[in-house]
């Protein structure tokens, strides 16, 4: 859709969440507050995590949307960290090299956003790519139902969704896929809120 929808959907995105979020706001501080050192926040949208980021992690945000980069700027200036740097640019802009440090990131932060990026198998391998050894990817996500009749009921709307949702899949299995891709989970927690959720924290192996 184009960038009239563009705007309407980052405006109306934090109090369409609003359920949601209450429900996944201690997840994320939990997942989020431990970090250190450089961390890697792919996709922030509105900026929801930036309050959870405690003063030793210095954080590069990315958002390649225009309208979700203003709103996390309005949010980023309530909370005046001085250790975030938000930048307009994608997962796969050339641009983040320039921001990424020589031994790579400590930690990649990724919530609601690979059921969105346009080409998952490759984000992973960037991840990795762009991962320091033994840094942490921590992942927060809907994932495709675990039970059949549900399953079928998300692929079959997962058209109609993702126009809606700007691009985001109601059927990725993106628990199987970071295992397959070479990722390992030393902590993950399947929970539902009306759909199949996942968060996890995982080493590159
Ligand atoms: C559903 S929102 C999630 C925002 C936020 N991370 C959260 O937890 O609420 C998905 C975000 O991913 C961003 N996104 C989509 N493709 C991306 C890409 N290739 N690289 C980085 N971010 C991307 C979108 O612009 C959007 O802001």
């Amino acid at each position: 859709m184009g960038k009239r929808y563009q705007k309407l959907f980052a405006k109306y995105y934090d109090p369409f969440m609003g359920r949601i979020e209450a429900k996944l706001e201690h997840r994320r501080r939990l997942l989020i507050n431990p970090l250190i050192g450089d961390i890697l926040e792919v996709g922030s949208g509105t900026g929801v995590n930036f309050k959870f980021y405690n003063e030793l992690a210095k954080v590069i945000a990315i958002e390649p949307s225009k309208p979700m980069l203003e709103k996390a700027k309005e949010r980023l200036a309530e909370l005046e960290p001085q250790h975030i740097t938000l930048l307009n640019i994608g997962i796969d802009d050339d641009k983040l090299l320039k921001y990424s440090p020589k031994e790579g990131f400590d930690a990649i932060v990724c919530t609601l956003v690979l059921c969105t990026v346009p080409n998952l198998e490759h984000t992973i391998e960037l991840f990795k790519q762009l991962l320091a050894p033994n840094g942490r990817l921590i992942i927060l996500e809907h994932i495709h139902a675990k039970n059949q009749p549900k399953a079928f009921i998300e692929t079959v709307i997962n058209p109609i969704w993702k126009r809606i949702g700007e691009g985001c899949n109601l059927n990725r299995k993106t628990d199987e896929l970071l295992k397959i891709k070479g990722f390992k989970a030393i902590n993950e927690n399947y929970f539902k809120h009306s759909i199949d959720f996942y968060e996890g924290v995982f080493v590159s192996c």
